[in-house]
């Protein structure tokens, strides 16, 4: 059987490591970090993403302020928002959730934010600090992943890597990640040709293509180490729902270890955030 990597577990030992931070950064008269969550709209899984990155901020002690902005904000209103937040000495992170409705420019609004307080690490100046190894924010998703990878793999140096997905927010990041640790990384995607000869190739597999049970048991190698980022709800033929990764998780009794959806990578990702939140505090 393979292991399961617990990731409520996991990010549970993180947030606790944070809060110890954050108490000892009060202890020392030092400001208490201060994210802001920015939510323009009301996209249900957002509000949902939202509530649980305010609430987990109040448990590690972090100040949390919230921003609501009406689904027809305009760019300059939200972009004069990020200015104030950028200029505010009691805010050290800011956070806008994606996605942004359609009048809107992500890409304008991501590179107004101050690449110190982008705790996200999307600003182009933090991307390119990761791709060049040199520090920086780093994505909060492709960090918990190597972070739950961490727990299986002591040395990563000559592996190979196949990340399944090029999105900004993981496929790319944790693809330099990886490339960091100096694996040999393989980024593919839906329309990659070939798909399953490359995985099988893989000793460690990222997917994170959004696509449900895209990975299959013959297409991973035995021992190889699998990380689940996709979480899809999807329809059973009785009428009820389920969520599901990427990956077939049934067929993966194979691999060396293996990320159960849910309750893998998400529980990180918003501990990841926090993490982020105290680092650019600190800095
Ligand atoms: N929407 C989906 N994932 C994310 C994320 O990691 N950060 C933000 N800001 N929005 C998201």
């Amino acid at each position: 059987m393979a292991t399961l990597i617990d990731g409520k577990a996991i990010a549970r030992a993180l947030s606790n490591t944070t809060a110890q931070a954050v108490a000892q950064m009060v202890a020392d008269g030092l400001p208490t970090p201060g994210l802001a969550v920015v939510l323009v709209g009301n996209d249900p899984a957002s509000e949902v993403y939202v509530g649980r990155k305010i609430s987990q901020c109040a448990k590690v002690g972090i100040h949390s302020i919230e921003h609501r902005l009406a689904a027809d904000t305009a760019q300059d209103d939200l972009l004069a928002l990020i200015a104030a937040l950028n200029a505010d000495a009691t805010v050290h992170g800011i956070l806008v959730q994606l996605p942004l409705p359609a009048q809107i420019d992500a890409g304008k609004v991501l590179d107004a934010i101050d690449p110190a307080k982008d705790v996200d690490g999307f600003h182009p100046v933090n991307v390119g600090r990761l791709s060049t190894g040199t520090g920086g924010l780093v994505p909060c998703t492709p960090l918990g992943c190597m972070m739950l990878l961490d727990t299986v793999i002591d040395n990563y140096r000559g592996l190979d890597a196949v990340v399944i997905g090029k999105s900004n927010i993981v496929g790319k990041p944790v693809a330099m990640l990886l490339l960091e640790r100096e694996c040999t990384v393989t980024v593919t995607h839906i329309a990659t040709q070939g798909l399953p000869d490359i995985v099988r190739k893989a000793d460690i597999v990222v997917a994170a293509a959004g696509a449900p049970e895209l990975v299959k048991g013959d297409w991973v190698k035995p021992g190889a180490v699998v990380i689940d980022v996709g979480i899809t709800r999807v329809n059973q033929p009785d009428g009820t729902t389920r969520l599901v990764g990427d990956c077939a998780a049934h067929e993966m009794d194979h691999a060396r270890a293996v990320t159960p959806v849910p309750g893998g990578v998400g529980p990180m990702t918003i501990a990841c955030l926090l993490a982020n939140t105290v680092q650019a505090a600190q800095s």
